[in-house]
């Protein structure tokens, strides 16, 4: 895009904001808004705070030949240094408030995954107690259908929301394929909040199980931020998990200028100071890939999603890459 569309461009996208009434900032940079406290800056972030208001803010974006992404809290996203010129849709403030109906609970994309987990164990509700203290949004959770200690969201959710034609649809859960940290939602669809279908239990008896899961991962999984949680999805055909394979590699601790293995778990990436660079990240990544296919003969996948600045977005091209995705959840899951 040349100076005169660029400037057509973000004329376009002030008049949706304000006309809409939604939050829209310049100025912002992927280190402020991931996990991994890197990547670089970012046109815009627009900021709904209800679903309807965020279906209306896609509709009209794309409708102006505006790409967008969708981030959450940012904890599953490795986003390049380079300048991203594509909106972000900042989901965080749709949180909305849990509503409880019997044995479902209704909840907004932006709503924090271990707040969730919280609210429904204090209700009596079991089903997500596994997922409990991973960082992240219920939006990004379900866009990876995030898992841990035996539970993964796809199993209870009963309905999805997402954006349609600047309107708010329920998808049926059991119409979506909800595979290992994947699911059938498309690039461009953005996924606005869901209704999950639990089962009524002890309330003592879950909190004791989401706890005993809190704490076997605080043992064997750094925390306290600056990770992407894992980098990498185990690979289906192998008896050993990616974590341990790298580790017995020897590549814990491993470093490249700001980015270095974790020296608690084998499969994250984490980032030091200031200027932590998504390049370091991305190097070692592929550094440890090119390893294990070379000593394993194993493709790892991405877990994490790279967010690169020089994509198409799926507004200027219909075969293009992304939009979609509010962030997944950290992994730790996400
Ligand atoms: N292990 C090592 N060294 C390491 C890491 C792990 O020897 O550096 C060993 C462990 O001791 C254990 C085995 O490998 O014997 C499996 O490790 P872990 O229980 O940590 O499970 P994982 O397969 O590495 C998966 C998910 C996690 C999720 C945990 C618990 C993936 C890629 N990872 O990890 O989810 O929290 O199980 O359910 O599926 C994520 O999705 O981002 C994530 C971290």
């Amino acid at each position: 895009m040349n100076n005169t569309e660029l400037q057509k461009r973000d004329e376009a996208i002030a008049e949706i904001s304000a006309r809409l009434g939604v939050r829209a900032e310049r100025g912002r940079r992927f280190a402020e808004l991931t996990s991994l406290r890197v990547g670089g800056s970012i046109d815009w972030v627009i900021s709904p705070q209800t679903e309807a208001e965020a279906a209306a803010v896609v509709h009209e974006l794309e409708q102006a030949g505006v790409g967008w992404r969708a981030l959450g809290s940012g904890s599953n996203v490795l986003a390049d240094d380079g300048e991203h010129h594509y909106v972000v849709l900042a989901l965080k403030d749709l949180k909305g408030e849990v509503r409880f109906e019997g044995d479902l609970v209704h909840v907004s994309a932006g709503y924090s995954l271990p707040r969730l987990c919280i609210d429904v164990a204090r209700q009596g509700l079991s089903g997500i107690e596994g997922l409990g203290g991973i960082p992240g949004t219920v939006g990004g959770a379900l866009w990876m259908n995030a898992g841990a200690y035996g539970h993964e969201i796809g199993t209870v959710t009963e309905t999805v929301r997402v954006a349609r034609e600047g309107r708010v649809v329920e998808v049926p859960g059991n119409t979506v394929q909800w595979n290992y940290r994947h699911t059938s939602f498309k690039d461009g669809e953005l996924l606005l909040g869901g209704t999950l279908r639990l089962t009524p239990d002890d309330a003592g008896a879950i909190m004791a199980r989401m706890e005993d899961a809190k704490s076997r991962r605080l043992a064997t999984q750094p925390h306290g931020g600056r990770s992407a949680g894992c980098f990498f999805k185990n690979p289906p055909a192998s008896s050993i998990g990616t974590g341990k394979m790298i580790d017995e590699m020897g590549m814990k601790g491993v470093r490249r200028g700001t980015a270095l293995v974790s020296p608690v778990h084998a499969n994250f990436i984490v980032t030091e100071g200031e200027n932590a660079r998504a390049e370091d990240a991305l190097a070692l990544a592929e550094e440890i890939r090119e390893r294990v296919k070379r000593e394993q003969g194993i493709e790892l996948e991405y877990e994490v999603e790279l967010w690169r600045a020089n994509e198409p977005q799926q507004a200027e091209s219909s075969d293009s890459a992304p939009a979609g995705s509010p962030d997944a959840v950290e992994k730790e899951s996400t």
